[in-house]
């Protein structure tokens, strides 16, 4: 309690058919680091996606059901089952968790929204929500994002809403890390944002923030750069932004990569070019992460398994942003990682 404690994508006649051009070898086999995905408690239960995901990741995240807008009930009391769902699934079959998140503008569940104004109350309230779930998992979760996407998305300054209104813009943060370390101490304590590598202006005020709460004492001990992109991102972002993220000396998680073909620009190109520059992309990013000192590896996540899946094709149903198709057929893009891992 607060006051205390998918018709998968039509998978072709032949799911995970192996694919033109030969097999392909298993991501997390290939690489020192972890190897992560989203997933949907549902989703596990369809034999040819569980077989997808334990061949080739090593860590999962909770797409949405980790999420306080399934995780905390109206009346303050909270929801496990397909958390528990999830984190069992990795455990059987030896793949990290990661704890996907705990404080997010984009949550804002009436069960706090309705706890009165006094400030003792509500810090209570929040305290024991983030104890209860990072203790829940502790020991599995290898990491939290504590905080996601703090950063306005024009880049001008830290988001307004509910946590920053009620217990302060930086101190809700200072507070959310120490009460998760305490709840964890071993676990990755992390900030997430997007669009890093598309919007300096964004990258500079998270780079600002990180800044600030480092000296305010907050245990944080990893950056999440998401790496939502879009097929016409310049060549060379990527790597800038995943190297100035890493200055920092803390863990680096690529966390939640998928690159629109869809919301890619120019009209003019053709969707084989738009998928072509998708595949160098994949390809950037892997490199780039590969090349960080070991100790700052986090993990390298992609935003979803099976195209189909992807969020972004409840947004246009013709996008494919990941790196198997429908059929869980490796993807070109797939072969760039692959290949991005044997250099
Ligand atoms: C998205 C999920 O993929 C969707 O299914 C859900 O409807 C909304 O959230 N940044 C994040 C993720 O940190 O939690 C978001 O996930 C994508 C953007």
């Amino acid at each position: 309690m607060l006051g205390s404690g998918l018709a998968l994508a039509a998978c072709g006649p032949k799911a995970n058919s192996q694919p033109a051009g030969g097999p392909v070898a298993p991501l997390k086999s290939l690489a020192p680091f972890p190897i992560g995905t989203c997933v949907r408690a549902n989703l596990l239960e369809d034999p040819s996606y569980a077989a997808l995901v334990s061949e080739h990741f090593s860590q999962l995240t909770a797409e949405w059901e980790m999420k306080m807008e399934y995780t905390v009930l109206d009346d303050g009391r909270f929801r496990f089952d397909r958390p528990d769902a999830i984190a069992a699934f990795a455990r059987s079959r030896g793949m990290r968790l990661f704890g996907h998140t705990l404080i997010w503008y984009a949550q804002e569940p009436p069960a706090f929204v309705n706890l009165d104004e006094q400030r003792a109350s509500f810090a209570r309230a929040y305290d024991n929500y983030i104890t209860a779930f990072v203790g829940r998992y502790r020991g599995q979760a290898s990491g939290w994002d504590v905080i996601n996407e703090p950063i306005k998305d024009d880049g001008s300054g830290l988001r307004e809403h509910l946590w920053s209104r009620r217990l302060g813009e930086i101190d809700h943060m200072v507070r959310a890390f120490h009460v998760a370390k305490a709840a964890d101490p071993d676990a990755v304590l992390l900030i997430n944002d997007y669009n890093l590598e598309s919007n300096p202006a964004k990258l500079a005020q998270y780079q600002r923030l990180i800044e600030r709460l480092l000296k305010a004492g907050a245990p944080i001990s990893g950056i999440g750069c998401q790496t939502h992109c879009n097929a016409d991102l310049p060549a060379g972002a990527l790597t800038r932004t995943i190297e100035a993220l890493a200055r920092f000396g803390l863990k680096i998680h690529v966390s939640e990569m998928d690159v629109s073909i869809v919301r890619a620009g120019g009209w003019f190109v053709s969707r084989e070019e738009k998928e072509a520059a998708q595949t160098r992309l994949y390809a950037e990013a892997m490199s780039a992460f590969a090349a960080l000192p070991e100790r700052q590896q986090f993990a390298f996540t992609v935003w979803g398994v099976r195209d189909p899946e992807s969020w972004l094709v409840k947004e246009n149903g013709s996008d494919t942003p990941l790196l198997f198709d429908g059929a869980g057929r490796a993807k070109p893009a797939l072969r760039a990682v692959e290949a991005a891992l044997r250099r």
